[in-house]
């Protein structure tokens, strides 16, 4: 699977998006996460911005529903993103979300937290175009990663080589130069980086590192 860095924007100055966004052209995708304040602790952005993030920028955005009830939203994000990832956790039915995110025009894809395990969403896969193992609890940025999700990313890799399934697989949380070697050869392919990109002055030669450790020959 070709390797992929998307810095997430939750990590940027949301004073000054477009020279934010400027700022990471060398990005493969850009992670936006859209929070509720009531599937998680904290509250973000949401459609009508996420809207003018997308004309301001040739990257494809990759969308992070943070949100309850994602069947009200994932269409709409899905008319204009590459990808669209809903929380397992909070959808009622995975499978319609996932034809109405197909129909919309957008990749689907689905988000498990740290406590649940990949037991539980493995029928799942040959309907998804990738799946997001968080490696922190989702709502906040800047947190250490959780070790123990990294075996869900290797279950994860095993059963799609396995069912010969082209599943891309996507980690957030915690993402750092030093450990994204590890999480590649564990079989992630998507690598979410918000603070790891934004705290460096030059994010383009940040996100070509990263790119380079996460190549496992
Ligand atoms: C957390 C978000 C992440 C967050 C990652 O709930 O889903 O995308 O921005 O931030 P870092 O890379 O700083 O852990
Ligand atoms: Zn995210």
């Amino acid at each position: 699977m070709m390797v992929r860095i998307a810095p997430s924007i939750l990590s940027a100055d949301f004073a000054n998006l477009e020279s934010e966004l400027k700022s990471i052209s060398s990005a493969d995708l850009i992670h936006v996460d859209v929070m509720d304040g009531h599937f998680v602790p904290n509250l973000t952005i949401g459609l009508p911005v996420v809207r003018r993030i997308s004309e301001v920028t040739r990257v494809p955005l990759d969308i992070h529903l943070m949100i309850d009830q994602p069947e009200l939203w994932a269409s709409k994000y899905g008319e204009f993103c590459e990808s669209v990832t809903f929380h397992y956790e909070a959808a009622s039915s995975p499978e319609v979300l996932i034809t109405q995110i197909r129909e919309a025009g957008a990749k689907p894809a689905m988000a498990i937290k740290p406590s649940t395990s990949f037991a539980e969403v493995e029928d799942l896969l040959p309907l998804l175009d990738m799946l997001l193992v968080m490696t922190v609890e989702p709502g906040f940025g800047g947190q250490s990663l959780i070790e123990s999700t990294i075996s869900k990313v290797s279950s994860a890799r095993a059963y799609a080589t396995k069912n010969e399934l082209e599943l891309s697989i996507q980690v957030d949380g915690g993402i750092t130069i030093e450990n994204i070697g590890l999480l590649a050869k564990a079989g992630a392919d998507t690598f979410v980086a918000g603070t790891a990109v934004f705290s460096e002055t030059n994010r383009n030669s940040q996100i070509d590192l990263l790119r380079q450790r996460a190549t496992v020959e």
